[in-house]
Protein backbone atom coordinates (compact mmCIF):
# COMPACT_ATOMS: atom_id res chain seq x y z
CA UNK A 1 0.00 0.00 0.00
CA UNK A 2 1.25 3.00 -0.98
CA UNK A 3 1.05 6.35 1.00
CA UNK A 4 -0.82 9.50 -1.19
CA UNK A 5 -1.80 11.47 0.98
CA UNK A 6 -4.75 14.26 -0.48
CA UNK A 7 -3.74 17.81 0.15
CA UNK A 8 -7.98 18.67 -0.18
CA UNK A 9 -9.67 19.38 2.73
CA UNK A 10 -10.92 16.43 4.77
CA UNK A 11 -13.77 14.74 3.92
CA UNK A 12 -14.93 11.88 5.80
CA UNK A 13 -17.62 9.03 5.02
CA UNK A 14 -18.73 6.80 7.48
CA UNK A 15 -20.31 3.30 6.86
CA UNK A 16 -23.09 2.39 9.15
CA UNK A 17 -25.01 4.34 11.45
CA UNK A 18 -25.27 2.35 14.66
CA UNK A 19 -24.70 2.78 18.39
CA UNK A 20 -20.57 3.71 17.08
CA UNK A 21 -21.40 5.12 13.40
CA UNK A 22 -23.65 7.68 14.55
CA UNK A 23 -22.67 9.32 17.93
CA UNK A 24 -18.89 9.38 17.13
CA UNK A 25 -19.23 10.50 13.70
CA UNK A 26 -21.93 13.54 15.49
CA UNK A 27 -18.90 14.43 17.40
CA UNK A 28 -16.02 14.72 14.91
CA UNK A 29 -18.51 16.93 13.03
CA UNK A 30 -19.54 19.04 15.93
CA UNK A 31 -15.76 19.50 16.87
CA UNK A 32 -14.98 19.97 13.33
CA UNK A 33 -17.09 22.50 11.50
CA UNK A 34 -14.41 22.67 7.98
CA UNK A 35 -14.73 18.73 7.91
CA UNK A 36 -17.81 17.46 6.16
CA UNK A 37 -19.26 14.32 7.41
CA UNK A 38 -21.35 11.94 5.49
CA UNK A 39 -22.64 8.76 7.43
CA UNK A 40 -24.67 6.53 5.50
CA UNK A 41 -26.45 2.97 6.42
CA UNK A 42 -28.58 0.49 4.41
CA UNK A 43 -31.07 0.96 6.75
CA UNK A 44 -33.87 3.70 5.60
CA UNK A 45 -35.72 3.62 8.40
CA UNK A 46 -32.63 4.47 11.01
CA UNK A 47 -31.32 7.09 8.47
CA UNK A 48 -34.26 8.90 8.71
CA UNK A 49 -34.69 8.46 12.53
CA UNK A 50 -31.17 10.38 12.36
CA UNK A 51 -32.68 12.84 10.45
CA UNK A 52 -35.79 13.28 12.77
CA UNK A 53 -36.17 14.82 16.31
CA UNK A 54 -36.48 10.95 17.39
CA UNK A 55 -33.27 10.01 17.02
CA UNK A 56 -32.68 5.91 16.74
CA UNK A 57 -29.80 6.00 19.90
CA UNK A 58 -31.05 7.44 23.11
CA UNK A 59 -27.73 8.63 24.71
CA UNK A 60 -28.02 11.36 26.98
CA UNK A 61 -26.53 14.77 25.21
CA UNK A 62 -26.47 13.56 21.36
CA UNK A 63 -29.50 15.04 20.48
CA UNK A 64 -28.09 18.63 21.29
CA UNK A 65 -24.30 17.55 19.21
CA UNK A 66 -26.43 16.22 16.31
CA UNK A 67 -28.78 18.99 16.23
CA UNK A 68 -25.66 21.61 16.37
CA UNK A 69 -23.75 20.18 13.32
CA UNK A 70 -26.77 18.32 11.22
CA UNK A 71 -27.24 20.12 8.32
CA UNK A 72 -23.93 22.39 8.72
CA UNK A 73 -21.50 19.33 7.70
CA UNK A 74 -23.09 16.48 9.02
CA UNK A 75 -25.42 14.55 6.58
CA UNK A 76 -26.92 11.42 7.31
CA UNK A 77 -28.35 9.07 4.00
CA UNK A 78 -28.47 6.03 1.94
CA UNK A 79 -26.23 7.01 -0.82
CA UNK A 80 -23.16 4.40 0.13
CA UNK A 81 -21.69 4.90 -2.86
CA UNK A 82 -21.84 8.75 -3.50
CA UNK A 83 -20.29 9.28 0.20
CA UNK A 84 -17.56 6.82 -0.32
CA UNK A 85 -16.34 8.97 -3.97
CA UNK A 86 -16.36 12.44 -2.16
CA UNK A 87 -14.27 11.01 1.03
CA UNK A 88 -10.71 10.88 1.96
CA UNK A 89 -11.34 9.05 5.22
CA UNK A 90 -13.94 6.52 5.28
CA UNK A 91 -15.09 4.76 8.70
CA UNK A 92 -16.19 1.60 8.61
CA UNK A 93 -18.54 1.43 11.65
CA UNK A 94 -20.66 -1.68 10.60
CA UNK A 95 -22.28 -4.58 13.10
CA UNK A 96 -19.78 -7.56 13.67
CA UNK A 97 -21.91 -10.20 15.72
CA UNK A 98 -21.33 -13.49 16.84
CA UNK A 99 -21.58 -16.00 13.64
CA UNK A 100 -24.72 -17.67 13.81
CA UNK A 101 -24.38 -20.12 11.34
CA UNK A 102 -21.01 -22.24 9.56
CA UNK A 103 -17.38 -22.74 10.63
CA UNK A 104 -16.63 -20.93 14.35
CA UNK A 105 -20.37 -20.77 14.72
CA UNK A 106 -21.24 -19.35 18.01
CA UNK A 107 -17.79 -17.67 18.52
CA UNK A 108 -16.23 -16.23 15.86
CA UNK A 109 -17.15 -12.48 14.35
CA UNK A 110 -18.96 -12.75 11.22
CA UNK A 111 -16.73 -10.81 9.23
CA UNK A 112 -19.68 -10.38 6.19
CA UNK A 113 -20.64 -7.04 6.58
CA UNK A 114 -16.79 -5.90 6.55
CA UNK A 115 -16.36 -7.41 3.81
CA UNK A 116 -19.15 -5.87 1.92
CA UNK A 117 -17.90 -2.49 2.92
CA UNK A 118 -14.16 -2.96 1.64
CA UNK A 119 -15.88 -4.63 -1.80
CA UNK A 120 -17.66 -1.62 -2.24
CA UNK A 121 -14.93 0.90 -1.10
CA UNK A 122 -12.65 -0.82 -3.64
CA UNK A 123 -15.61 -0.67 -6.74
CA UNK A 124 -16.04 3.07 -5.93
CA UNK A 125 -12.68 4.95 -5.24
CA UNK A 126 -10.76 6.52 -7.34
CA UNK A 127 -7.23 8.22 -6.24
CA UNK A 128 -5.84 7.99 -2.87
CA UNK A 129 -8.32 7.41 0.72
CA UNK A 130 -7.71 6.15 3.88
CA UNK A 131 -9.70 3.32 5.42
CA UNK A 132 -10.28 2.96 9.05
CA UNK A 133 -11.67 -0.09 10.36
CA UNK A 134 -13.83 1.55 13.50
CA UNK A 135 -15.58 -2.00 14.28
CA UNK A 136 -14.18 -3.96 16.88
CA UNK A 137 -12.63 -6.56 14.82
CA UNK A 138 -10.21 -10.06 14.77
CA UNK A 139 -6.48 -9.26 14.84
CA UNK A 140 -5.60 -9.36 11.37
CA UNK A 141 -8.33 -8.32 9.38
CA UNK A 142 -6.88 -5.55 8.35
CA UNK A 143 -4.87 -8.01 6.00
CA UNK A 144 -7.92 -9.25 4.54
CA UNK A 145 -9.56 -5.67 3.81
CA UNK A 146 -5.95 -4.90 2.42
CA UNK A 147 -6.43 -7.60 0.23
CA UNK A 148 -9.73 -6.68 -0.71
CA UNK A 149 -8.86 -2.89 -1.51
CA UNK A 150 -6.00 -3.87 -3.48
CA UNK A 151 -8.63 -5.44 -6.35
CA UNK A 152 -9.57 -1.63 -6.47
CA UNK A 153 -11.09 -1.29 -10.55
CA UNK A 154 -9.91 1.94 -10.93
CA UNK A 155 -6.48 2.37 -9.68
CA UNK A 156 -7.36 3.42 -6.47
CA UNK A 157 -4.74 3.43 -3.89
CA UNK A 158 -5.29 3.19 0.21
CA UNK A 159 -4.31 2.92 3.62
CA UNK A 160 -5.86 0.87 6.38
CA UNK A 161 -5.53 2.15 9.63
CA UNK A 162 -7.65 0.46 12.88
CA UNK A 163 -9.19 3.23 15.49
CA UNK A 164 -11.40 0.87 17.56
CA UNK A 165 -14.15 3.01 19.49
CA UNK A 166 -14.08 2.68 23.60
CA UNK A 167 -17.29 4.30 24.46
CA UNK A 168 -19.94 2.81 26.44
CA UNK A 169 -23.77 3.11 26.03
CA UNK A 170 -25.14 5.61 28.10
CA UNK A 171 -22.05 8.07 28.30
CA UNK A 172 -21.08 8.16 25.09
CA UNK A 173 -21.19 11.85 24.37
CA UNK A 174 -18.75 12.18 27.42
CA UNK A 175 -16.56 8.71 26.29
CA UNK A 176 -16.30 10.77 23.22
CA UNK A 177 -15.73 14.43 24.24
CA UNK A 178 -13.36 13.44 26.63
CA UNK A 179 -11.83 9.80 25.45
CA UNK A 180 -9.45 7.91 28.40
CA UNK A 181 -7.39 7.50 25.24
CA UNK A 182 -7.91 7.54 21.35
CA UNK A 183 -6.05 4.13 19.78
CA UNK A 184 -4.43 4.53 16.23
CA UNK A 185 -2.78 1.63 14.53
CA UNK A 186 -1.48 1.86 10.84
CA UNK A 187 1.36 1.16 8.84
CA UNK A 188 1.94 4.43 6.86
CA UNK A 189 2.81 7.67 9.53
CA UNK A 190 1.56 9.98 7.01
CA UNK A 191 -2.13 8.02 6.76
CA UNK A 192 -1.51 7.71 10.75
CA UNK A 193 -0.45 11.54 11.26
CA UNK A 194 -3.94 12.65 8.81
CA UNK A 195 -6.32 10.78 11.98
CA UNK A 196 -4.30 12.36 14.56
CA UNK A 197 -5.10 15.64 13.20
CA UNK A 198 -8.66 15.04 13.20
CA UNK A 199 -8.82 13.77 16.99
CA UNK A 200 -6.20 16.34 17.84
CA UNK A 201 -8.77 19.19 17.28
CA UNK A 202 -10.03 18.38 20.82
CA UNK A 203 -8.41 15.58 22.26
CA UNK A 204 -4.95 16.25 23.68
CA UNK A 205 -2.11 15.06 22.06
CA UNK A 206 -0.82 12.70 24.41
CA UNK A 207 -4.21 10.74 25.31
CA UNK A 208 -3.92 9.71 21.05
CA UNK A 209 -2.12 6.45 21.42
CA UNK A 210 -0.54 4.91 17.81
CA UNK A 211 0.73 1.51 17.20
CA UNK A 212 1.33 -0.91 15.20
CA UNK A 213 -2.13 -2.29 13.11
CA UNK A 214 -2.51 -5.60 14.90
CA UNK A 215 -1.83 -4.32 18.47
CA UNK A 216 -4.21 -1.75 18.29
CA UNK A 217 -7.12 -4.36 16.72
CA UNK A 218 -5.87 -6.88 20.02
CA UNK A 219 -5.90 -4.15 22.01
CA UNK A 220 -10.09 -3.39 21.60
CA UNK A 221 -10.93 -7.38 22.20
CA UNK A 222 -8.54 -7.87 24.91
CA UNK A 223 -9.94 -4.34 26.61
CA UNK A 224 -13.45 -5.64 26.80
CA UNK A 225 -12.03 -9.27 28.37
CA UNK A 226 -10.20 -7.04 30.46
CA UNK A 227 -13.37 -4.89 31.72
CA UNK A 228 -15.67 -8.29 31.23
CA UNK A 229 -13.09 -9.93 33.21
CA UNK A 230 -13.92 -7.25 36.51
CA UNK A 231 -17.95 -8.05 36.22
CA UNK A 232 -17.53 -11.43 36.71
CA UNK A 233 -14.89 -11.69 39.35
CA UNK A 234 -17.10 -9.43 41.76
CA UNK A 235 -20.27 -11.34 40.57
CA UNK A 236 -18.70 -15.01 41.33
CA UNK A 237 -17.33 -13.33 45.17
CA UNK A 238 -21.14 -12.24 45.42
CA UNK A 239 -22.29 -15.84 45.47
CA UNK A 240 -19.62 -16.59 48.19
CA UNK A 241 -21.18 -13.72 49.94
CA UNK A 242 -24.86 -14.69 49.84
CA UNK A 243 -23.14 -18.16 51.09
CA UNK A 244 -21.28 -16.71 54.21
CA UNK A 245 -23.72 -13.57 55.21
CA UNK A 246 -20.56 -11.07 53.58
CA UNK A 247 -21.62 -8.03 51.64
CA UNK A 248 -20.28 -7.90 48.17
CA UNK A 249 -20.68 -3.70 48.06
CA UNK A 250 -18.37 -3.76 51.01
CA UNK A 251 -15.75 -6.29 49.21
CA UNK A 252 -15.95 -4.40 46.33
CA UNK A 253 -15.09 -0.91 48.25
CA UNK A 254 -12.31 -2.62 50.08
CA UNK A 255 -10.59 -4.07 47.65
CA UNK A 256 -11.26 -1.05 45.16
CA UNK A 257 -9.33 1.55 47.88
CA UNK A 258 -6.10 -0.29 46.70
CA UNK A 259 -4.62 1.74 44.07
CA UNK A 260 -3.69 -1.21 42.21
CA UNK A 261 -6.86 -2.47 41.68
CA UNK A 262 -9.06 0.48 41.64
CA UNK A 263 -13.13 1.61 42.44
CA UNK A 264 -14.71 1.22 38.62
CA UNK A 265 -16.19 -2.32 37.01
CA UNK A 266 -16.41 -4.01 40.47
CA UNK A 267 -20.27 -2.99 40.77
CA UNK A 268 -22.04 -6.95 41.10
CA UNK A 269 -25.04 -7.23 39.23
CA UNK A 270 -27.52 -9.36 37.54
CA UNK A 271 -25.21 -10.31 34.96
CA UNK A 272 -23.56 -8.18 31.87
CA UNK A 273 -25.28 -7.56 29.11
CA UNK A 274 -24.43 -5.24 26.04
CA UNK A 275 -23.75 -5.72 22.39
CA UNK A 276 -20.33 -6.12 23.29
CA UNK A 277 -18.68 -8.40 26.18
CA UNK A 278 -19.91 -11.22 25.02
CA UNK A 279 -19.63 -11.46 21.57
CA UNK A 280 -15.77 -10.00 22.04
CA UNK A 281 -14.95 -12.71 24.34
CA UNK A 282 -15.73 -15.52 22.49
CA UNK A 283 -14.49 -13.82 19.60
CA UNK A 284 -11.00 -13.76 21.53
CA UNK A 285 -11.81 -17.41 22.59
CA UNK A 286 -12.41 -18.26 18.92
CA UNK A 287 -8.55 -16.42 17.68
CA UNK A 288 -7.44 -18.26 20.92
CA UNK A 289 -8.43 -21.69 19.59
CA UNK A 290 -7.53 -20.80 16.07
CA UNK A 291 -4.14 -20.09 17.08
CA UNK A 292 -3.91 -23.63 19.16
CA UNK A 293 -3.70 -21.74 22.87
CA UNK A 294 -6.56 -23.91 23.96
CA UNK A 295 -5.28 -22.85 27.81
CA UNK A 296 -5.72 -19.08 26.78
CA UNK A 297 -8.96 -20.06 25.34
CA UNK A 298 -10.68 -21.50 28.40
CA UNK A 299 -9.12 -19.06 30.63
CA UNK A 300 -11.28 -16.04 28.63
CA UNK A 301 -14.52 -18.45 28.22
CA UNK A 302 -14.83 -18.70 31.44
CA UNK A 303 -15.87 -15.10 31.97
CA UNK A 304 -18.66 -16.17 29.97
CA UNK A 305 -19.66 -19.06 31.82
CA UNK A 306 -19.79 -17.08 34.77
CA UNK A 307 -22.05 -14.66 33.24
CA UNK A 308 -24.54 -17.23 32.54
CA UNK A 309 -24.37 -18.82 35.71
CA UNK A 310 -25.31 -15.31 37.34
CA UNK A 311 -28.27 -14.93 35.40
CA UNK A 312 -29.10 -18.81 36.34
CA UNK A 313 -28.43 -17.77 39.75
CA UNK A 314 -30.91 -14.97 39.57
CA UNK A 315 -33.83 -16.35 37.86
CA UNK A 316 -33.54 -19.29 40.26
CA UNK A 317 -33.89 -17.71 43.43
CA UNK A 318 -36.58 -15.92 43.19
CA UNK A 319 -38.24 -19.12 42.22
CA UNK A 320 -36.62 -20.81 45.19
CA UNK A 321 -37.86 -17.68 47.69
CA UNK A 322 -41.30 -17.43 46.42
CA UNK A 323 -42.11 -20.90 47.80
CA UNK A 324 -40.42 -22.61 44.97
CA UNK A 325 -43.19 -21.82 42.51
CA UNK A 326 -44.20 -18.35 40.41
CA UNK A 327 -46.33 -20.20 38.16
CA UNK A 328 -49.54 -17.47 37.72
CA UNK A 329 -47.56 -15.28 40.11
CA UNK A 330 -47.50 -11.60 38.79
CA UNK A 331 -43.69 -10.20 38.54
CA UNK A 332 -42.99 -6.58 38.08
CA UNK A 333 -39.56 -6.36 35.79
CA UNK A 334 -38.34 -3.14 36.05
CA UNK A 335 -36.33 -2.43 33.77
CA UNK A 336 -35.33 -4.22 30.33
CA UNK A 337 -32.18 -2.11 28.61
CA UNK A 338 -28.91 -3.91 29.91
CA UNK A 339 -27.65 -0.43 31.19
CA UNK A 340 -29.47 2.37 32.34
CA UNK A 341 -29.65 5.82 30.29
CA UNK A 342 -29.76 3.25 26.93
CA UNK A 343 -32.44 2.11 25.22
CA UNK A 344 -30.37 -0.82 23.99
CA UNK A 345 -31.49 -4.46 24.92
CA UNK A 346 -28.73 -6.58 22.85
CA UNK A 347 -27.95 -9.25 25.04
CA UNK A 348 -29.39 -7.75 28.14
CA UNK A 349 -29.85 -9.99 31.38
CA UNK A 350 -33.41 -9.07 31.82
CA UNK A 351 -34.13 -10.81 28.27
CA UNK A 352 -32.80 -14.34 30.20
CA UNK A 353 -34.58 -13.61 33.65
CA UNK A 354 -37.51 -12.89 31.77
CA UNK A 355 -37.09 -16.21 29.71
CA UNK A 356 -36.64 -17.95 32.58
CA UNK A 357 -39.37 -17.27 34.57
CA UNK A 358 -41.85 -17.15 31.63
CA UNK A 359 -40.45 -21.11 31.67
CA UNK A 360 -42.09 -21.53 35.08
CA UNK A 361 -45.35 -19.52 33.57
CA UNK A 362 -44.91 -16.29 35.73
CA UNK A 363 -46.65 -13.55 34.59
CA UNK A 364 -44.58 -10.37 33.70
CA UNK A 365 -45.36 -6.92 33.66
CA UNK A 366 -42.27 -5.11 32.01
CA UNK A 367 -41.19 -1.37 32.76
CA UNK A 368 -38.53 0.23 31.18
CA UNK A 369 -38.57 3.96 30.56
CA UNK A 370 -36.78 3.99 27.05
CA UNK A 371 -37.35 0.65 25.44
CA UNK A 372 -41.02 0.34 23.55
CA UNK A 373 -43.07 -2.66 23.89
CA UNK A 374 -42.25 -3.58 20.68
CA UNK A 375 -38.53 -4.16 21.08
CA UNK A 376 -39.48 -5.83 24.24
CA UNK A 377 -41.15 -8.53 22.28
CA UNK A 378 -39.03 -8.93 19.50
CA UNK A 379 -35.54 -9.23 22.29
CA UNK A 380 -38.23 -12.10 23.91
CA UNK A 381 -38.85 -14.21 20.75
CA UNK A 382 -35.53 -14.24 19.69
CA UNK A 383 -34.46 -16.04 23.29
CA UNK A 384 -37.14 -18.43 22.15
CA UNK A 385 -35.96 -19.29 18.78
CA UNK A 386 -34.83 -22.94 18.17
CA UNK A 387 -31.32 -23.63 16.44
CA UNK A 388 -33.42 -22.70 13.12
CA UNK A 389 -34.63 -19.25 14.08
CA UNK A 390 -37.85 -20.63 14.37
CA UNK A 391 -40.05 -19.66 17.70
CA UNK A 392 -42.54 -22.43 18.96
CA UNK A 393 -46.24 -21.56 18.48
CA UNK A 394 -46.00 -22.47 22.53
CA UNK A 395 -43.41 -19.52 23.05
CA UNK A 396 -44.99 -17.24 20.85
CA UNK A 397 -48.42 -17.38 23.15
CA UNK A 398 -46.23 -17.61 26.35
CA UNK A 399 -45.26 -14.00 25.57
CA UNK A 400 -48.79 -13.27 24.22
CA UNK A 401 -50.50 -14.35 27.56
CA UNK A 402 -47.66 -13.75 30.06
CA UNK A 403 -46.83 -10.40 28.97
CA UNK A 404 -47.76 -7.15 29.20
CA UNK A 405 -45.39 -3.71 29.17
CA UNK A 406 -46.78 -1.47 30.88
CA UNK A 407 -45.67 2.76 31.07
CA UNK A 408 -45.08 3.34 34.44
CA UNK A 409 -42.92 1.20 37.99
CA UNK A 410 -46.16 1.66 39.69
CA UNK A 411 -48.64 0.01 36.91
CA UNK A 412 -45.83 -2.77 36.68
CA UNK A 413 -46.05 -3.31 40.54
CA UNK A 414 -49.74 -3.46 41.26
CA UNK A 415 -51.02 -6.56 42.15
CA UNK A 416 -47.64 -8.15 41.98
CA UNK A 417 -45.93 -10.84 44.15
CA UNK A 418 -42.54 -9.28 43.66
CA UNK A 419 -40.70 -6.77 41.52
CA UNK A 420 -37.21 -7.40 40.00
CA UNK A 421 -35.10 -4.67 39.20
CA UNK A 422 -33.07 -5.60 36.20
CA UNK A 423 -31.62 -2.16 35.09
CA UNK A 424 -30.27 0.53 37.44
CA UNK A 425 -32.12 3.48 36.11
CA UNK A 426 -31.79 6.38 38.75
CA UNK A 427 -35.94 7.03 38.53
CA UNK A 428 -36.50 3.41 40.54
CA UNK A 429 -34.35 5.07 43.32
CA UNK A 430 -37.03 7.82 43.31
CA UNK A 431 -40.47 5.86 43.44
CA UNK A 432 -42.75 6.25 46.72
CA UNK A 433 -42.36 2.59 47.74
CA UNK A 434 -45.24 3.21 50.44
CA UNK A 435 -47.32 3.35 47.84
CA UNK A 436 -45.63 0.77 45.47
CA UNK A 437 -45.76 -1.77 49.04
CA UNK A 438 -49.54 -0.97 49.33
CA UNK A 439 -50.59 -2.28 46.08
CA UNK A 440 -48.68 -5.38 46.16
CA UNK A 441 -49.62 -9.00 47.74
CA UNK A 442 -47.19 -10.05 50.74
CA UNK A 443 -45.26 -10.85 51.57
CA UNK A 444 -44.17 -8.51 49.28
CA UNK A 445 -40.58 -9.62 47.46
CA UNK A 446 -38.63 -7.20 46.19
CA UNK A 447 -35.07 -8.61 44.02
CA UNK A 448 -32.79 -6.25 43.27
CA UNK A 449 -30.60 -7.20 40.89
CA UNK A 450 -28.34 -4.00 40.52
CA UNK A 451 -27.77 -3.18 44.33
CA UNK A 452 -29.30 -0.14 43.93
CA UNK A 453 -32.69 0.35 46.12
CA UNK A 454 -32.04 0.88 49.67
CA UNK A 455 -32.87 -2.51 51.23
CA UNK A 456 -32.98 -1.83 55.38
CA UNK A 457 -35.61 0.93 54.59
CA UNK A 458 -37.59 -1.32 52.14
CA UNK A 459 -37.54 -3.80 54.95
CA UNK A 460 -38.76 -1.50 57.46
CA UNK A 461 -41.80 -0.77 55.49
CA UNK A 462 -42.44 -4.62 55.06
CA UNK A 463 -40.54 -5.79 51.88
CA UNK A 464 -38.46 -8.75 51.81
CA UNK A 465 -35.70 -7.89 49.91
CA UNK A 466 -32.90 -10.06 48.33
CA UNK A 467 -30.07 -8.27 46.87
CA UNK A 468 -26.79 -9.85 44.91
CA UNK A 469 -24.22 -10.92 47.26
CA UNK A 470 -26.05 -9.24 50.20
CA UNK A 471 -27.40 -10.21 53.42
CA UNK A 472 -31.54 -10.39 52.48
CA UNK A 473 -33.81 -8.43 54.35
CA UNK A 474 -37.20 -9.71 55.75
CA UNK A 475 -40.00 -7.34 56.04
CA UNK A 476 -41.81 -6.44 59.43
CA UNK A 477 -44.98 -6.15 57.55
P1 LIG B 1 -25.22 -1.35 15.03
O1 LIG B 1 -25.83 -2.65 14.68
O2 LIG B 1 -25.92 -0.43 15.96
O3 LIG B 1 -24.95 -0.51 13.69
C1 LIG B 1 -24.34 -1.05 12.56
C2 LIG B 1 -25.01 -0.44 11.33
O4 LIG B 1 -24.28 -0.86 10.17
C3 LIG B 1 -26.46 -0.88 11.11
O5 LIG B 1 -27.31 0.25 11.10
C4 LIG B 1 -26.43 -1.60 9.75
O6 LIG B 1 -27.60 -1.37 8.97
C5 LIG B 1 -25.22 -0.97 9.10
N1 LIG B 1 -24.63 -1.77 8.01
C6 LIG B 1 -24.32 -3.09 8.03
N2 LIG B 1 -23.78 -3.45 6.85
C7 LIG B 1 -23.76 -2.33 6.07
C8 LIG B 1 -23.31 -2.06 4.76
N3 LIG B 1 -22.74 -3.02 4.01
N4 LIG B 1 -23.45 -0.81 4.28
C9 LIG B 1 -24.01 0.17 5.03
N5 LIG B 1 -24.45 -0.03 6.29
C10 LIG B 1 -24.32 -1.27 6.81
O7 LIG B 1 -23.76 -1.68 15.59
P2 LIG B 1 -22.91 -0.81 16.65
O8 LIG B 1 -23.35 -1.10 18.03
O9 LIG B 1 -22.84 0.59 16.16
O10 LIG B 1 -21.48 -1.50 16.49
C11 LIG B 1 -20.70 -1.31 15.33
C12 LIG B 1 -19.31 -1.86 15.60
O11 LIG B 1 -18.69 -1.11 16.65
C13 LIG B 1 -19.28 -3.32 16.04
O12 LIG B 1 -18.12 -3.93 15.52
C14 LIG B 1 -19.17 -3.22 17.56
O13 LIG B 1 -18.54 -4.34 18.13
C15 LIG B 1 -18.29 -1.99 17.71
N6 LIG B 1 -18.46 -1.26 18.99
C16 LIG B 1 -19.72 -1.07 19.52
C17 LIG B 1 -19.86 -0.34 20.69
C18 LIG B 1 -21.22 -0.11 21.30
O14 LIG B 1 -21.28 0.43 22.40
N7 LIG B 1 -22.32 -0.47 20.65
C19 LIG B 1 -18.75 0.23 21.30
C20 LIG B 1 -17.49 0.03 20.73
C21 LIG B 1 -17.37 -0.71 19.56
C1 LIG C 1 -18.45 -1.74 26.83
C2 LIG C 1 -17.09 -1.09 27.17
O1 LIG C 1 -17.16 -0.52 28.48
C3 LIG C 1 -16.74 -0.03 26.14
O2 LIG C 1 -15.45 0.49 26.40
C4 LIG C 1 -16.78 -0.65 24.76
O3 LIG C 1 -16.49 0.32 23.78
C5 LIG C 1 -18.13 -1.28 24.48
O4 LIG C 1 -18.43 -2.26 25.51
P1 LIG C 1 -20.99 -1.01 27.13
O5 LIG C 1 -21.26 -2.44 26.87
O6 LIG C 1 -21.70 0.01 26.34
O7 LIG C 1 -19.42 -0.71 26.95
O8 LIG C 1 -21.29 -0.68 28.68
P2 LIG C 1 -20.49 -1.00 30.04
O9 LIG C 1 -20.59 0.17 30.90
O10 LIG C 1 -19.14 -1.54 29.80
O11 LIG C 1 -21.40 -2.14 30.70
C6 LIG C 1 -21.48 -3.44 30.14
C7 LIG C 1 -22.33 -4.33 31.04
O12 LIG C 1 -21.65 -4.60 32.26
C8 LIG C 1 -23.66 -3.70 31.44
O13 LIG C 1 -24.68 -4.67 31.43
C9 LIG C 1 -23.42 -3.21 32.85
O14 LIG C 1 -24.60 -3.13 33.61
C10 LIG C 1 -22.48 -4.29 33.37
N1 LIG C 1 -21.63 -3.83 34.48
C11 LIG C 1 -20.71 -2.86 34.28
C12 LIG C 1 -21.77 -4.42 35.72
O15 LIG C 1 -22.60 -5.31 35.92
N2 LIG C 1 -20.97 -4.00 36.73
C13 LIG C 1 -20.02 -3.03 36.57
O16 LIG C 1 -19.32 -2.70 37.55
C14 LIG C 1 -19.90 -2.43 35.29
Amino acid sequence: MTSKIASTPTRICCIGAGYVGGPTMAMIAKQCPDILVHVVDLNQSRIDQWNSSELPVYEPGLQEVVEEARGRNLTFSTDVEGAIRDANIIFIAVNTPTKAFGIGAGRAANLEFIEKCARKIAECSTGHKVVVEKSTLPVRTAEAVKRILKSAANGATFDVLSNPEFLAEGTAVQDLLQPDRVLIGGESAAAVEQLVAVYGRWIPRDKILTTNLWSSELSKLTANAFLAQRVSSINAISALCEATGADVDEVAKAIGTDSRIGPKFLKASVGFGGSCFQKDILNLVYLCEHFGLNEVAKYWEQVVVMNDYQKKRFSARIVRTMFHTVSDKKIAIWGFAFKKDTNDTRESAAIHICRDLLEERARLTIYDPRVPESQVRSELEGIFKDALGVVSERHKQLIRDHVTVVPDAYSAAENAHAIAVLTEWDEFKKLDMERVFQGMHRPAFLFDGRNIMDACRLSEMGFEVHSIGRPSYHGNA
